[in-house]
């Protein structure tokens, strides 16, 4: 009994002792027992400070920036011992986030930090009232054997040339360059960056043709250079990338035919080729590609007829847009066997014929658009398809089309369509 009293109340000695020592500690920022080196710290103010001007000076916000006193954005790791800056965020990411200056620098203190895998700039540089931000090619090698993410997101201010050092960056796993004013042809180099998994670079302001060497990247997943004005033609090198699950050319003005190699793109879930000038005709091996979930071909000038596509193996699609394209032909009832389908737009073409009722069998179909067509003939949905479907069932433009009136409600009855008696037959 006395002993354990006595064992108890050393061992609230030694609580208390713990506790003076984590307190003691935390003073000195040190808990985790890990120091930051000065040049690492430093280079970590300096660099921030470049963003955000020069008003800012961490050392007396942030004298602990990886332990106690962390400066929102930053994220570190201990390696050896000590404390580095693993992962930067610039930008309006948060309400409280520091805001960029106008006028804002990439300092060389940037590139002197060891250990940065990740680095990205959101809503950053905005409006370039000192004249537009650019980034140099120069000191990113510094960084090529850690870092493993760039991020540019929403960064209309920035301009310029992509920097071709981005593809001696090897470790390189994702470069998302999205909505910025990058200008000017894309690096051939970045076909280098053979760990690629991600390469987002749309909505900028790029021309030219894209690389050959982009079809080497191998452990690709994503690909998305959309809303650009690159021209040219796909390159055929494109089999090559055989990960690929989301494919995303939209709106740039690209030409030529779609090259058979891309059924090599066997995982292949999003392709999205609208708003470009591809020609050629829809026979390619599309129908080899049976994880698509999604295929947007529409604005382009491809002809073709939908009779002749093998639709059964395409039974994943969940979106089908094929309008404003060249295509003749009926629409095959097959189509309403890809029971994943929610969107189906064939509007815009030169389709002719009758359209299967059997479409309304799809269950989660919620839009079905064959307006501006040459169909023909008398709709035969069932009342309930046309109440569900309302303007997301667009029929009009097609001159010889009718519906019975006979049963329907006006308030259901599909837009811009005649009702059959109207046309003598
Ligand atoms: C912050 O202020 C300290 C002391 O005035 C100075 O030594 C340091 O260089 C400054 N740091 C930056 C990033 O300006
Ligand atoms: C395609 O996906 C399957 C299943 O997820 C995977 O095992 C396979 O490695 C992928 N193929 C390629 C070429 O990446
Ligand atoms: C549609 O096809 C018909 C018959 O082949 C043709 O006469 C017509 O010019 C085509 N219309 C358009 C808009 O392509
Ligand atoms: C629609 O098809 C008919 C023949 O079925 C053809 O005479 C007519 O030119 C076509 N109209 C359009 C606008 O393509
Ligand atoms: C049908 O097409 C014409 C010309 O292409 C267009 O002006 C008209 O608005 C269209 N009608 C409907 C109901 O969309």
């Amino acid at each position: 009994m006395d002993s354990n009293v006595r064992s108890d109340g050393w061992y609230f000695v030694f609580v208390m002792l713990i506790m003076v020592g984590l307190i003691g500690k935390s003073i000195h920022g040190q808990i985790d027992g890990a120091p930051m080196s000065k040049t690492e710290q430093e280079g970590l103010y300096y660099a921030i400070q470049g963003f955000v001007g020069k008003w800012w000076n961490g050392s007396d916000l942030y004298p602990d920036p990886c332990g106690w006193t962390p400066i929102q954005g930053v994220t570190c790791d201990v390696f050896d011992g000590f404390w580095y800056v693993t992962d930067l965020r610039i930008g309006q990411i948060h309400d409280n986030s520091l805001p960029c200056h106008p006028n804002l620098e990439f300092r060389p203190h940037l590139f002197q930090l060891k250990h940065l895998k990740s680095l990205s700039f959101f809503n950053c540089i905005i409006s370039p009232s000192h004249g537009p931000v650019t980034i140099q090619s120069a000191n990113w090698d510094a960084l090529s054997s850690t870092i493993e993410s760039v991020e540019f997101r929403a960064n209309p201010g920035l301009t310029g040339q992509i920097p071709t050092s981005f593809g001696n960056l090897k470790r390189l796993q994702s470069l998302v360059l999205i909505e910025n004013g990058f200008s000017g042809g894309l690096p051939g180099s970045i076909g280098d960056l053979t760990h690629l998994k991600r390469l987002v670079l749309s909505d900028n302001l790029l021309t030219g043709k894209i690389p050959d060497s982009y079809g080497y990247l191998s452990e690709l997943l994503i690909m998305d250079l959309s809303r650009n004005s690159l021209s040219g033609t796909l390159p055929l090198t494109f089999g090559g990338l055989t990960s690929l699950l989301k494919f995303d050319l939209s709106r740039n003005q690209l030409e030529g035919e779609i090259p058979s190699e891309i059924s090599y793109m066997k995982n292949l879930t999003l392709l999205d080729l609208s708003n470009n000038k591809i020609s050629g005709e829809l026979t390619f091996p599309i129908q080899e590609m049976g994880s698509l979930e999604e295929l947007i071909l529409s604005s382009n000038p491809i002809s073709g007829d939908l009779m002749n596509l093998n639709w059964e193996n395409l039974h994943g699609l969940m979106v089908l847009d094929l309008s404003n394209m060249r295509l003749t032909g009926g629409i095959p009832e097959v189509i309403s066997s890809l029971e994943n389908l929610r969107f189906l737009g064939l509007n815009d073409n030169n389709l002719t014929g009758n359209l299967s009722p059997k479409l309304a069998e799809l269950a989660d179909l919620n839009a079905l658009y064959v307006n501006g067509n040459n169909l023909t003939g008398d709709l035969k949905f069932p009342r309930e398809f046309y109440g569900k479907m309302g303007r997301r069932f667009g029929a009009w433009n097609n001159s010889n089309l009718c519906f019975s009136v006979a049963t329907m409600p006006a308030n259901i009855r599909p837009f811009g369509v005649k009702v059959c008696s109207e046309v003598p037959s």
